[in-house]
């Protein structure tokens, strides 16, 4: 019902002409009718006048019912955003929001990218320069000030680059040809660009893939648009949760039983590295000319490896990943999880026994010969596929 409500609210305020226009007739229809029932005799006049109220009534509410959100609609009105979870989760919004998670999206304007010292200028090694567009900045060629267009949104972090995207009219998208690199404070040709293209300010995606860009990099978007609002920018609390509407109406009306939550805690490793890698890639998602992106896409990488294959669906992510921070650097930490299952004495895991200690080093040094750092594109990963690696493979990462 107030679903109806604010459908005609939505309908009687609309600037589209059309609903205007229908609205008009229909008042000038009921107030004809109007006169002349009132010319009626006495008991009759009310009778029929009771008729009318109700036909409008019902109509109304027909024209109302006729704007039923679709399915699409209800499932993006179901998120809530990062900030709604942070009354009653304080501390895990506090933990999260300055992570690269949280921020791998958000608006390049001056307050959004206080932590990029993004300079106005030629861009070296290329035919573009950034331009100060008052707000912000703008992405143009070097030699001409005229067809530059705005910075709008950064995908991306300090951890290997930025990549810089217009979102056009909302239903594709331009990635800029250059990206910057925060570790050398430097601009590197795109991933997937040619350097050697200097006609256009980049590449043009039509809306599919304009959507899954940045479906990836935010929470939910809406049905027709690839422009996110900026409250789910970045991998927030319902990327993982999934959507938290029903869940915070539960609380709120004191019903602790149906918390309408998914405990993530509890998945085995088969169901949530598959969450996970809905955006960190799973098998299904990765090309056959890809196959060896091991480092690359981490789900896909930790799916391959024995030691989840023959762990009887022990070996999450979150085994070694804190699921609210940045990733650790601290090998130590990481070698503690795998000799939670390498050890001399094999742990058990169910139908098969595994883990066995290492004939090289069973004690120290995990890491770098079993999960080196190997480079893909811009960046070095560690490859997620656990496995042996020969010296030849360890010396040309
Ligand atoms: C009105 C308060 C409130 C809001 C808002 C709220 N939660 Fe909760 N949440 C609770 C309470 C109460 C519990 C149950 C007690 C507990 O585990 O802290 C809970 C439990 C949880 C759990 C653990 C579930 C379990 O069964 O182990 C998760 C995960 C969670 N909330 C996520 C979220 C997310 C994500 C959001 C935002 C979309 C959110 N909550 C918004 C109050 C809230
Ligand atoms: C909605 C998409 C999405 C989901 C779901 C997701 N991630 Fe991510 N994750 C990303 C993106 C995008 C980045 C890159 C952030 C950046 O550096 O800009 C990232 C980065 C990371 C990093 C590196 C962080 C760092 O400090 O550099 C880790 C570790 C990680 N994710 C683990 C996980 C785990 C574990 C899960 C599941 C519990 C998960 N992610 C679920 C999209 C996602
Ligand atoms: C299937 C989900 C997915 C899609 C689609 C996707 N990304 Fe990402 N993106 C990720 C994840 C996950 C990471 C983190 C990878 C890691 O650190 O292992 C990431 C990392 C990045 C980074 C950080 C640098 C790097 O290379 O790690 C940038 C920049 C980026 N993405 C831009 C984009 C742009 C621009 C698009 C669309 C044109 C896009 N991404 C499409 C999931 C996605
Ligand atoms: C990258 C995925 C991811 C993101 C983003 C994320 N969580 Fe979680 N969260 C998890 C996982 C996985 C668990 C289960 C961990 C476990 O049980 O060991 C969890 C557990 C929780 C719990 C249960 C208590 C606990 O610590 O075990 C709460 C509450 C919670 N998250 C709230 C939030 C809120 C609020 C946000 C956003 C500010 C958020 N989460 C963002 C993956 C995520
Ligand atoms: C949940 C338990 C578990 C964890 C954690 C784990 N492994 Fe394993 N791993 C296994 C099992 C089971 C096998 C298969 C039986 C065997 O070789 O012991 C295996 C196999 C291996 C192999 C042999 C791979 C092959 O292709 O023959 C290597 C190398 C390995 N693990 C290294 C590691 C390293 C390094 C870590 C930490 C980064 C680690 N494992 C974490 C369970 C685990
Ligand atoms: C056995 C331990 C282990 C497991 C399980 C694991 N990771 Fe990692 N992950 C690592 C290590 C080690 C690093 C490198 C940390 C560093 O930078 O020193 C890493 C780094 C990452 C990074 C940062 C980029 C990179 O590759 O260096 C992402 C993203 C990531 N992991 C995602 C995932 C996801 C998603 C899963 C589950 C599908 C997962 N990891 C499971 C050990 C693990
Ligand atoms: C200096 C590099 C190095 C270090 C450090 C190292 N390994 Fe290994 N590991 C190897 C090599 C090489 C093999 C293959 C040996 C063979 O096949 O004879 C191996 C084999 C293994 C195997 C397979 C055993 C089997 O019999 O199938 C496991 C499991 C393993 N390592 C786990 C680990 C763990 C856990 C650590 C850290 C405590 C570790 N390794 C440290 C290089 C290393």
């Amino acid at each position: 019902m107030i679903q109806e409500c604010r459908l005609f609210s939505y309908l009687l305020s609309a600037s589209s002409p059309e609903r205007f226009v229908m609205l008009y007739r229909f008042l000038t229809l009921l107030r004809n009718a109007l006169c002349r029932l009132i010319s009626l005799p006495g008991a009759f006049r009310a009778y029929a006048l009771f008729v009318v109220f109700s036909i409008a009534t019902v109509s109304l509410l027909f024209v109302a019912g006729c704007h039923k959100p679709t399915l699409a609609e209800t499932y993006v009105a179901s998120f809530v955003g990062n900030t709604a979870c942070a009354s009653c989760h304080q501390k895990e919004f506090d933990v999260h929001h300055t992570t690269r998670h949280a921020t791998t999206l958000r608006a390049v304007n001056k307050k959004g990218l206080d932590t990029l010292p993004l300079t106005t200028g030629r861009i070296a090694d290329s035919a573009y320069a950034l331009y100060d567009n008052g707000d912000g900045f703008s992405f143009g060629w070097k030699n001409k000030t005229e067809g530059a267009m705005p910075l709008q949104l950064a995908l991306g972090s300090d951890r290997i680059a930025y990549t810089f995207v217009n979102t056009m009219d909302n239903h594709s998208i331009m990635e800029f040809r250059e990206s910057y690199h925060p570790a050398s404070k430097a601009w590197h040709t795109t991933p997937g660009h040619d350097s050697s293209e200097t006609e256009t300010l980049g590449k043009v995606y039509e809306q599919s893939i304009g959507r899954r860009c940045l479906g990836c990099h935010a929470v939910v978007l809406p049905v027709d648009s690839v422009t996110p609002d900026p409250k789910f920018y970045g991998v927030g609390c319902e990327s993982c949760h999934g959507p938290g509407k029903k869940h915070v109406e539960a609380v709120q009306s004191g019903n602790m039983t149906e918390l309408n939550m998914v405990k993530l805690g509890t998945l085995g490793a088969e169901k949530l590295n598959h969450l996970c890698g809905k955006c960190h890639r799973n098998a299904e998602d990765v090309a056959p000319d890809q196959m060896d992106m091991t480092q690359r896409f981490a789900a896909f990488g930790v799916s391959r490896s024995r030691c989840f294959r023959e762990s009887n669906d022990r070996l999450t992510c979150i085994k070694c990943h804190n699921r609210h921070t940045n990733v650790s650097e601290d090998k130590k930490r990481y070698e503690q999880t795998c000799l939670s299952c390498h050890t001399a004495k094999p742990a058990s895991f169910g139908p098969s026994e595994g883990g066995k200690a290492c004939p090289v080093n069973p004690k120290t040094g995990c890491i770098p010969c079993h999960m080196p750092k190997r480079a893909a594109g811009p960046g070095k990963f560690a490859d997620h596929y656990i496995r042996v690696f020969s010296t030849k493979e360890l010396a040309t990462p």
